[in-house]
């Protein structure tokens, strides 16, 4: 019997930015199985940090179609919107990395400023093209790492903390949050920011704090953490983040912008030995073990940042969402991905990435 109280959905058409990165990948995951009647176009450039084969179980399905492109390209943004007839674009591409931003700052400036400024313009002249419908949205994913760094006893960051970009990737950040906020006062188009604070999980690239543990312990290679590894950052599982960026598209009120976090402050030097736990636990043949053994303090990263902390009470009380997984739970899941499925982050250890890994950790 189908239930009178309940509002019929309507389905959305959306483009995503990214999908084939990290929290992009499982976003998509996530979308195509909650709302398989949607049509997904994802467009991303396949950068070092893009993979198609995140997204290789849903290859072949009608609803999805994937378009490698910059978001740099007006042109082929333009024509995507109009062909696709979107209503709902979901931007996750940029650069993410800090350590990358710190080495070579103008491929952030470049993506995460001038590629969010193409899609706004776009999805602006879209949007007014199609006369203003209500039911438009433009979702900007963004980071807790532009409220800058917190002390010890500092409250968490919520939405009203002024910005303080510490690097160049925080700052990219930043100039593009500016600019979706000025979309929305300038022109009025419906959109919408999530700052969200460190998110784990499958797909995550191998250059990040936790798979580069992972990987490194299954390889019996030094875990380099750096300075004095009391740096603290508030976990959340990747699949609580996309639930967040759902419920958020669906129920945020646009020019709102809605912090996410999973309440998780761990000091990096814990987190490692976490890691090391659980691996000594469920990895029967070690090179090295305990995996404790490998963990080695190194030199600094540049400008890091000493604590980041999200308070989510908006998101909460406002659209009634809370994150599902505990950092235990998470890290176990995560820690028994890795584990199984080598045959994913092996190959992303090329040449290139060996470079770049020689280049900060020497
Ligand atoms: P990622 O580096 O894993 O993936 C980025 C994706 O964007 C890749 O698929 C890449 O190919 C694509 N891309 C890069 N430049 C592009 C361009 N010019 N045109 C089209 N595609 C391009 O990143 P991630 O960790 O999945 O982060 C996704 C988003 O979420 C980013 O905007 C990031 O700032 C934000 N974010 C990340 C975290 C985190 O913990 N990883 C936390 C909060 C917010
Ligand atoms: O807070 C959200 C941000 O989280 C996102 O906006 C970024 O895209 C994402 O990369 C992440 O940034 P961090 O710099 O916090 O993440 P990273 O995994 O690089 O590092 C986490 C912490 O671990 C940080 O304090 C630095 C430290 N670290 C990292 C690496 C790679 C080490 O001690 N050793 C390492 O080798």
């Amino acid at each position: 019997m189908v239930d009178q109280t309940m509002p019929t959905r309507v389905p959305r058409k959306l483009i995503v930015t990214g999908g084939a990165g990290f929290i992009g990948a499982n976003f998509v995951h996530h979308w195509c199985q909650t709302y398989p009647g949607d049509r997904v176009v994802v467009l991303d450039a396949l950068t070092y940090a893009g993979n198609r084969s995140n997204l290789a179980s849903l290859e072949g399905k009608a609803n999805l179609r994937f378009v490698e492109g910059d978001i740099c390209d007006r042109v082929l943004v333009d024509e995507l919107l109009q062909t696709e007839a979107i209503d709902t674009l979901v931007h996750f591409a940029a650069e993410s990395h800090v350590d990358r931003s710190i080495l070579g700052p103008a491929a952030f400036v470049q993506t995460n400023v001038v590629g969010t400024f193409t899609l706004l313009e776009a999805f602006r002249q879209h949007w007014l093209g199609a006369d203003q419908p209500d039911h438009y949205r433009f979702h900007h994913v963004s980071t807790d790492e532009v409220y800058g760094s917190l002390e010890m006893d500092d409250p968490a960051f919520n939405e009203k903390t002024p910005y303080a970009p510490n690097s160049p990737y925080s700052a990219s950040k930043a100039g593009s949050d500016h600019l979706v906020r000025a979309y929305f006062h300038t022109y009025g188009m419906p959109t919408l920011i999530t700052n969200c604070s460190n998110n784990y999980g499958p797909y995550h690239f191998p250059e990040k704090l936790i798979p580069l543990m992972c990987i490194n312990i299954l390889m019996g290679k030094p875990l380099p953490v750096y300075g004095d590894g009391q740096n603290v950052r508030d976990w959340l599982y990747v699949g609580d983040h996309c639930s967040a960026i759902d419920t958020v598209v669906h129920r945020g009120t646009p020019g709102e912008t809605y912090n996410i976090g999973g309440n998780n402050e761990v000091k990096n030097i814990d987190l490692v030995q976490m890691l090391c736990e659980l691996m000594n636990e469920l990895a029967p043949d070690l090179p090295v073990r305990p995996a404790q053994n490998l963990i080695t303090f190194v030199k600094d990263r540049p400008g890091h940042d000493r604590r980041y902390a999200i308070d989510a009470t908006k998101i909460r009380t406002e659209l009634g969402w809370t994150p599902a997984e505990t950092v235990e739970g998470g890290l176990r899941r995560t820690v028994e991905w890795f584990l199984h499925h080598q045959e994913w982050w092996q190959p992303l250890l090329s040449e290139e990435y060996q470079a770049y890994y020689r280049q900060v950790y020497a």
